[in-house]
């Protein structure tokens, strides 16, 4: 199990936001091109992979898998996959870290290997549920030893693994994604169907990577995705767009300080993925999207943000699966708006890498915003007047509460600190420098 020191930080009420950036590369897309990478023939090149630590877990993971994984001096990453079926049996534990994400694929992947693995991660995922995958997989024919269905954990594959049609009972790309790079090695077609619409980052992949993945609409409005087991997989060139869930960060921070004006180059702005433009645009907040193309699969755009006076909204729980890391940086744009805000069907935020629920809202109350949780829906009651700040919050090894409250230190009378900033290297490294550059005041708490 990894240990980090903690790193406490602070951030001071700051004047108007400016500069021109590219957030850092995709998360979701880095994991999975590093999979499919290593999974697949030959080759794949890959430009702007997110040099986190999430993603550095999977990139460790795959090389003790057998994958030939180096980087280049202008940080174009090379990996030498080794085929399907073909990973090697893994010597040593395989650590995930602080990813959910980097865990569960693995689990699909693993699933379809004729050996045993042994996988943990840190204090933060070992709390969290793995049974959403552990359950499907096992109906496929991978076996488990755990405790508590969470991990660590040891992993029993098969490469002849038992296709099968799985209805998602929560609506999670992961739990999605790992069915189906499990279906890869599964005698026919497996299918997944989910009720809404989660990311569809490993169905874009998986095809561009050569797979057989096909979505049908169902007469009751649900989407069916289905892939066929054992394609040819083939090494491909990857362009891995800027993160929008990284994006987010600096996009308020702009739209909190009066006068800003901030670009963000090169985000993807994927709809399943695009949910908090749409809502922030409702609170409204100034936001332009500029030169919208395609690059590699997937949209993106140059996003502008500007100093905006925001009001509450209600933001439906349909929405929620397309925004759903940006609760906790939305809720802090709430606390920061005029009137009440409402988030609907939380549920999931509670097995993030913490319980965002609860921390965004003992947050807040800290920092003098007045927020009620009632069931999974949280409001949050914006005055319209900077919040008071003057707090030290509980981030609970989770990169995303930590990121959003430095953003809230930005606006509020008195400095919000919070206790821990090292998990943010999980996502976005280079985030102190970045909002300090463009005009945000974070230094180390000593
Ligand atoms: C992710 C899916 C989401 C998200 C996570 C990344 C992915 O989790 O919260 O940060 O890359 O598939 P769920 O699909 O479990 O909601």
């Amino acid at each position: 199990m990894s240990h980090k020191s903690p790193q406490p930080l602070v951030s001071y009420k700051s004047g108007a936001l400016s500069g021109d950036i590219v957030p850092p590369g995709d998360k979701s897309i880095s994991h999975r091109a590093v999979m499919l990478g290593g999974l697949a023939e030959g080759k794949t090149s890959v430009s702007g992979l997110l040099e986190g630590e999430d993603v550095l877990c999977t990139v460790a993971a795959l090389r003790e898998l057998g994958a030939t994984i180096t980087k280049d001096p202008d940080h174009i990453w090379h990996i030498q996959g080794v085929g399907l079926g073909k990973l090697k049996a893994p010597a040593k534990i395989l650590d995930m870290g602080n990813s959910g994400t980097a865990a569960r694929l693995l689990m699909g992947i693993l699933a379809g290997c004729d050996f045993t693995s042994r996988m943990t991660g840190d204090a933060s995922l070992c709390k969290r549920p793995m049974s959403r995958v552990i359950l499907p997989l096992t109906q496929m024919g991978a076996s488990f030893t755990t405790t508590d269905s969470r991990m660590p954990l040891h992993l029993t594959g098969s490469s002849h693994l038992k296709p099968m049609t799985y209805r998602l009972p929560v609506a999670s790309a992961q739990v999605k994604s790992a069915i189906l790079l499990a279906g890869l090695s599964a005698e026919g077609i497996t299918t997944v169907i989910e009720s809404a619409p989660t990311r569809d980052h490993s169905e874009n992949m998986l095809r561009h990577f050569g797979a057989n993945v096909t979505v049908t609409k169902q007469p009751d409005g649900t989407e069916a995705v289905s892939v066929t087991g054992h394609p040819r997989l083939s090494g491909q060139n990857i362009i891995v767009p800027a993160d929008i869930s990284s994006a987010a960060f600096p996009l308020v921070a702009a739209l909190l300080r009066p006068e800003s004006r901030v670009s963000l180059r090169n985000v993807g702005i994927n709809p399943r993925r695009a949910g908090l433009i749409e809502s922030l645009q409702e609170m409204g907040a100034k936001i332009t999207l500029s030169n919208r193309r395609d690059q590699g699969g997937e949209p993106v755009a140059d996003i502008i943000a500007e100093g905006s006076a925001l009001r509450g909204v209600t933001i439906p729980a349909e929405r929620a699966p397309s925004m759903i890391d940006e609760y906790p940086i939305l809720a802090v744009a709430a606390g920061c708006a005029t009137g009440p805000t409402r988030l609907l069907g939380l549920g999931e935020l509670r097995v993030k890498e913490s319980d965002r629920l609860a921390l965004i809202a003992e947050g807040l109350k800290s920092c003098g915003v007045k927020v009620e949780i009632d069931g999974d829906n949280l409001t949050i009651h914006g005055t319209g007047a900077q919040p008071v700040g003057g707090a030290t919050i509980a981030t609970a090894m989770d990169h995303r509460i930590a990121m959003s409250f430095l953003v809230l230190g930005g606006a509020t009378e008195q400095p919000v600190t919070i206790d821990d900033g090292s998990f943010i290297a999980t996502s976005f490294p280079a985030f102190v420098e970045t909002m300090n550059g463009l005009g945000l005041k974070i230094t180390v708490n000593r």
